[in-house]
């Protein structure tokens, strides 16, 4: 078992470069299916969420070779199955994409339900359901897998989504790009990564036009053509180190991002008595007075992600006077609570509402990552407290943050990667 282990109370101070986007990347792998011969993709972060797709797709038969460190030819013409039932596929929420991808290129898809970070209970697929089935396809989901066929493929339909979802949007997005006809999605979902995706497909020769608003029309194509694509910075893995600058204090500059992107975050940052400066790819984030109060609501974008309220929330654990988070999209993501409770914080949870009063500062304490981004958060209360905090479950974090430990000890802080063997020696394993 690893663990992180960190000494808090130091300000940050350098530079951070940032990744590509985790949900762009598990959005663009599984579309690389549809593609005829190699697609190259650039600008791939290393974590466990990428690996185990790329791991899934050569399972299934595709060719993938690593060019470098960031850059991967994925080439799926040697797919033959449209089936992907094993056991790596329920460990991975995007995973579902397979659904989408399969269906456009073999009419066929049956694949084992996702799993991924847990918002207390069942995520639903019912709006990806409703749009492959107003596409033609029957889909039905029994012990665990989903199966979803059409007779003489995918025809092209209009799809009104009830509730404004990321993967549903996605999921209609890749089974269109190849169905006959025109599909509109409407109340579609709008990050960044929506446009990422539709960009790639568009480059490979699909005719997607409006993501990145709520209306998406789609006119199908006969099939893809090979080539070459960027993914972008991760919005979220920004933020987040954005977030570590507030809370502990310092001056970093955030490199390789999309400032547009970021704005949501950064006005709120703002809010809060952080001074942001932006660049046209970077931005600088410095903070040497208190934390101001504020109130945050996470919404689709562009609103604040929910994928940020765990982080801004722990920085408003030492803002001065009393803030109110409200979380906008997922049931229950204040499982980290408790966690943040152990190093002192005041939080108390009422249904999608938290609300935080600010204490002076937080203590070291022996924590846990409850999911990836509520992982993440623990490492910025464990870098703003005074004394050593423990973090165990650190897996969570890693499946979608690059080089955490080295991008962290890059810009002075103290955090190590240790592990714990059974009869509770320590070794290090990530000394930065
Ligand atoms: N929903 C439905 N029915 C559906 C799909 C979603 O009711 O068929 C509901 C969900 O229960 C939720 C809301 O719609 O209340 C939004 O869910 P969405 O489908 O947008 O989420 P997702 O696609 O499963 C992606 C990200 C999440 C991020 C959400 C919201 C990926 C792989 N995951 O999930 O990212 O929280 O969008 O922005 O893209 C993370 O990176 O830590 C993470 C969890």
């Amino acid at each position: 078992m690893y663990k992180y282990v960190v000494k808090g109370g130091t300000p940050l101070f350098g530079e951070i470069e940032i990744s590509g986007a985790k949900n762009a990347a598990v959005a663009i792998i599984p579309a690389a299916l549809m593609v005829e011969g190699v697609c190259r993709i650039d600008n791939i972060p290393q974590i466990s969420d990428v690996t185990m797709f790329l791991d899934i797709l050569r399972e299934m038969g595709a060719d993938i070779r690593t060019v470098n460190r960031h850059t991967m030819d994925i080439d799926c013409s040697g797919i033959k199955t449209s089936e992907a039932t094993f056991d790596m596929m329920r460990k991975l929420r995007a995973s579902y994409y397979l659904i989408g991808a399969m269906l456009g290129r073999f009419g066929r898809a049956v694949v084992a339900m996702p799993g991924g970070c847990n918002f207390g209970g069942v995520r639903p697929i019912d709006q990806h359901i409703k749009g492959f089935e107003a596409m033609g396809a029957t889909v039905e989901v029994r012990n665990g897998l989903v199966y979803a066929e059409t007779e003489n493929g995918l025809r092209g339909a209009p799809v009104y989504l009830d509730v404004v979802s990321v993967g549903a949007t996605i999921n209609i997005m890749l089974a269109a790009v190849l169905a006959k006809g025109r599909t509109v999605i409407e109340n579609a979902a709008r990050e960044p990564h929506i446009v990422d995706l539709a960009n790639f497909l568009n480059s490979m020769g699909a005719d997607i036009r409006g993501a990145g608003t709520n209306v998406i029309k789609i006119n199908g194509v006969e099939k893809l053509r090979p080539g070459m694509y960027s993914i972008i910075p991760d919005q979220i893995e920004a933020g987040t180190y954005m977030a570590a600058v507030a809370g502990t204090g310092g001056d970093v500059l955030i490199k390789n991002v999309i400032p547009k992107h970021m704005d949501c975050i950064t006005g709120k940052l703002r809010e809060m008595g952080v001074a942001v400066t932006e660049y046209e790819d970077s931005i600088r984030i410095a903070r040497s007075g208190p934390i101001k109060r504020t109130n945050v609501k996470t919404m689709p974008y562009p609103g604040f992600p929910t994928d940020m309220q765990p982080q801004i929330a722990t920085v408003l654990c030492i803002g001065r006077g009393t803030s109110v988070i409200t979380e906008g999209v997922w049931d229950n993501r204040y499982k980290y609570v408790d966690e943040l409770t152990k190093m002192g914080a005041r939080i108390q949870v009422d249904g999608r509402v938290a609300v935080i009063e600010g204490v002076e500062a937080l203590g070291g304490a022996p924590v846990r990552a409850m999911d990836l981004r509520a992982g993440a958060a623990m490492v910025i209360a464990g870098l703003m407290a005074g004394g050593v905090t423990e973090i165990e479950g650190i897996n969570y974090i890693e499946r979608g943050y690059e080089s955490l430990i080295e991008k962290l000890r890059g810009v002075g802080a103290d955090i190590l990667s240790v592990y714990v063997p059974e009869d509770d020696g320590k070794s290090v394993r990530d000394a930065g």
